[in-house]
């Protein structure tokens, strides 16, 4: 192993890993839900909010369920149980990893529907009505796509069809194939529209100032909450995902620099759909706070305006959706490797299993925009209530359990051997893990809570 650079076949490993998890890292939530969080919560305060739970939080927690996923070689539900034994530990630590895989599931049930309305949207573009979806139209559009449960439910059903087919096969060709040329093919257009949105619709500065320049008039407890809850979200972080795949990572690849690399591309893509997303939402007269469907809304209408708009719109949507694929697959894999390890059926049966009942919970999803839109117990549809309770409670829960597990209860040397960074990078990292992210989610918690 200490020849890694000179053998194909270890870099071809650690490689995988950072396919892998930036796969999983990169998907809706860049594109479709840091904007609409943004606009929702004003702008640029929260955007700072974010981008320190980022560094402060979410990169220190990253590695730190990279190294114990890599330390421990199993499915998660199982690693935290036999780390939690192997350092003399309670063996309920484990139940940081069934939480873990209970919140992708419950994620996952609505991350389906949502990247449904991507797939949608690429048909609409193959249909050509890009062009008449400028001013009222738009949201007019989008308005009656959610108000269409037989839609709605349709291309549910590819997303997860394709997701149980990507993962009864195992995941490596599928995701590979995914990530090493659509990704990049994503970027490329993420480019081209933030290139629109910078020379053509006259907003840019509008936009910019928005994203960057904080008013901290704005900036509630619920607006401080959400911006952490979605750089948990962001990640991938709490669920298990990141630590399924950390057991990828050969032993002498370096995770401190690994996973630096993957959230600061993240991070790079988020602040990118929001620079080409909020000028054209500010040329088109259109609400900021608008909620989900912001991204949905606005850029048809950009393409609609575009020179070979339709094709380009049709393929953004097209990989937008196979982006959050590639999340999908990573919210199931825990789920299902540990049935398979548990129980005695097969990796087809046990993607059946989880996919069907992922499918059937994410029909609540689908009838909150629609035929439940008037079920709000406390002021939130079901829809709104998973994502809250997921991004906002399950997420930054786990991963203080996981900060306070990776900082307190495993060996200071092993997690020293695993993380590889230099000694003052160790140090600020045990720093961070030990102190400063615990109690940052406790803080903004308990700010929230009163
Ligand atoms: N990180 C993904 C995104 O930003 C969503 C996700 C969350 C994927 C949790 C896996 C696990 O779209
Ligand atoms: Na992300």
């Amino acid at each position: 192993m200490s020849q890694a650079n000179s053998n194909p076949k270890v870099w071809a490993t650690r490689w995988t890993f950072i396919l892998a998890a930036t796969g999983s890292a990169v998907g809706l939530g860049n594109i479709w839900k840091f904007p609409y969080m943004t606009g929702v919560n004003g702008g640029g305060a929260f955007v700072i909010t974010y981008l320190i739970c980022i560094a402060l939080v979410g990169i220190p927690i990253m590695m730190a369920e990279t190294a114990l996923g890599r330390h421990g070689r199993h499915n998660p539900i199982q690693t935290m149980f036999e780390l939690a034994k192997e350092n003399g530990a309670s063996k309920n630590w484990g139940i940081i990893g069934i939480v873990g895989v209970l919140s992708g599931f419950l994620i996952l049930s609505f991350y389906s529907v949502i990247a449904g309305w991507s797939l949608s949207y690429m048909v609409d573009g193959v249909s050509g009505v890009f062009p008449s979806l400028q001013g009222d139209a738009a949201g007019e559009h989008f308005s009656a796509l959610i108000a269409s449960p037989g839609k709605l439910i349709l291309y549910h059903t590819i997303i997860m069809g394709f997701s149980a087919f990507i993962i009864a096969r195992g995941i490596h060709e599928g995701l590979e194939k995914s990530v090493r040329f659509l990704m990049p093919a994503l970027f490329v257009l993420l480019m081209l529209l933030l290139g629109y949105s910078a020379f053509t619709t006259g907003y840019f500065m509008e936009g910019i100032k928005f994203l960057f320049v904080p008013d901290f008039s704005k900036i509630t407890s619920e607006a401080i909450l959400a911006g952490m809850g979605h750089a948990f979200f962001t990640l991938s972080l709490s669920m298990g995902a990141i630590m399924a795949y950390g057991a990828y990572m050969p032993k002498d690849a370096k995770i401190g620099s690994t996973i630096v690399t993957v959230a600061f591309f993240d991070t790079f893509i988020a602040l990118v759909a929001g620079m080409a997303l909020f000028p054209i939402v500010f040329a088109n007269g259109m609400e900021p706070a608008s909620g989900p469907g912001l991204m949905f809304i606005s850029l048809p209408a950009a393409f609609g305006q575009m020179a070979g708009g339709s094709i380009f719109g049709t393929l953004f949507f097209a990989l937008v959706a196979i982006a959050a694929l590639s999340s999908a697959i990573s919210l199931v894999e825990p789920a299902v490797a540990w049935i398979i390890e548990r129980f005695p059926v097969n990796r087809a049966m046990a993607t059946i299993i989880v996919c069907a009942l992922v499918w059937l919970l994410g029909l609540a999803s689908v009838f909150s925009f629609n035929i439940w839109s008037e079920i709000k117990p406390f002021g939130k549809t079901i829809f709104d209530w998973l994502d809250y309770v997921t991004a906002n409670i399950l997420l930054p829960l786990g991963g203080m359990a996981i900060a306070i597990f990776a900082g307190w209860v495993m060996k200071k040397e092993i997690m020293e051997k695993e993380l590889s960074l230099s000694h003052g990078g160790f140090t600020l990292w045990r720093w961070l893990i030990r102190i400063i992210s615990p109690l940052a989610v406790f803080i903004v918690f308990l700010n929230s809570i009163s």
